[in-house]
């Protein structure tokens, strides 16, 4: 069973104990909970993937205290990732960059290593506290909605040793992965960090080519095509109020955003909207519903991660 603990002296010195016994221990950061182990460890890595049940092509982020530990993951680090850094560290940008020689992959055979500083501060002060480099995925099942509680993780990973708890997450959505091993800055996958803020920071970033047309961007290399999945059936509807329901699973919910009846209404703002969706999401299945119709949100830039996440609850 795992054990919701305060982030407190005690806490993290048991959560401390627990990762350097190469175990895992589920923690908070400003995008979504993580499932942490140490980076280099491989008991503790394959813990992860067991935990998770996700597949091992798929690598993980590594969490790092600072720039100067980021620095040591690679050989070669750009120019680029120092201001890329620099201005969004700590916070949900993730840097892909080339993963030093000595090192091992972390759970994929590349020869790269994505990596980020996190901006909350229990995340921050274990990272410090265990001085270990802690690759994290969320922390739920693979293919399942990311957790924004501590609550969420412990409903979908009931045997993980110690949650430290740290209340709800500010972005709600996980961060935008960026590779930074070429010329050009390329997309992975959008999340909390908007591409309009990386391009000032930046110049241009390379989306992916294909699915650009609708403008929801390609995965990272890992990543499946259904993900963030509740059990319900996730529908997008250009209008839920003109869907035909007849044929559709029973109960049917509506997800929607301002200026739209239905049964989860959200923001009209696309950060409080996907600081609110996982949430939404989990309740929707928490209340046993059979059928969610999904209001696609406008096809613009700042709405990129959110319905890059729709789409991949709907697929
Ligand atoms: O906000 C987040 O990034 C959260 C919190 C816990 O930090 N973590 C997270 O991890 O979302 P995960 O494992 O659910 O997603 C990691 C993503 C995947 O799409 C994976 O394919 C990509 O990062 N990734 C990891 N290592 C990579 C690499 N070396 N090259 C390209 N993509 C990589
Ligand atoms: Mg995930």
């Amino acid at each position: 069973m795992s054990g919701l603990v305060a982030p407190d002296a005690e806490g993290l010195r048991r959560a401390v104990e627990i990762l350097r016994a190469d175990s895992v221990v589920a923690f908070p950061t400003e995008t979504v909970y993580g499932l942490g182990a140490h980076a280099f460890s491989e008991k503790a890595v394959a813990e992860i993937y067991r935990l998770k049940n996700r597949p091992t092509w798929n690598p993980l982020i590594v969490h790092v205290a600072d720039l100067a530990a980021a620095r040591e993951l690679t050989d070669e680090w750009p120019d680029r990732a120092d201001e890329l850094a620099g201005r969004f560290w700590p916070g949900p940008l993730t840097l892909v960059v080339r993963r030093a020689a000595h090192l091992p992959g972390i759970g994929a055979s590349n020869d790269t290593v994505a990596v980020r500083v996190p901006a909350h501060p229990v995340a921050l002060d274990l990272l410090r506290a265990s001085g270990l480099p802690l690759a994290a995925p969320s922390a739920n099942r693979s293919e399942g909605i990311s957790p924004t509680t501590a609550g969420h993780v412990v409903r979908s990973l009931p045997d993980v040793p110690l949650v430290l708890d740290g209340g709800t997450c500010s972005w709600g959505i996980e961060s935008t992965v960026l590779d930074v091993t070429g010329d050009v800055p390329r997309l992975l996958r959008p999340g909390a960090l908007g591409l309009r803020i990386l391009r000032d920071a930046s110049g241009t970033i390379a989306l992916p080519e294909s699915e650009t047309e609708d403008g929801v961007a390609r995965p990272s290399p890992g990543m499946s095509r259904r993900h963030y999945a509740p059990r319900a059936r996730a529908i997008l509807c250009k209008d839920v109020r003109d869907v035909d329901r007849s044929g559709l699973a029973e109960p049917i919910a509506t997800l929607v955003y301002e200026g739209t009846d239905g049964t989860e209404v959200l923001s009209a703002d696309p950060r409080e909207y996907a600081a609110d969706l996982y949430a939404a999401l989990h309740r929707l299945d928490d209340a046993g519903v059979a059928t969610i119709l999904v209001q696609e949100p406008p096809q613009t830039e700042d709405w990129l991660a959110v319905r890059d996440r729709l789409s991949r609850a709907a697929a």
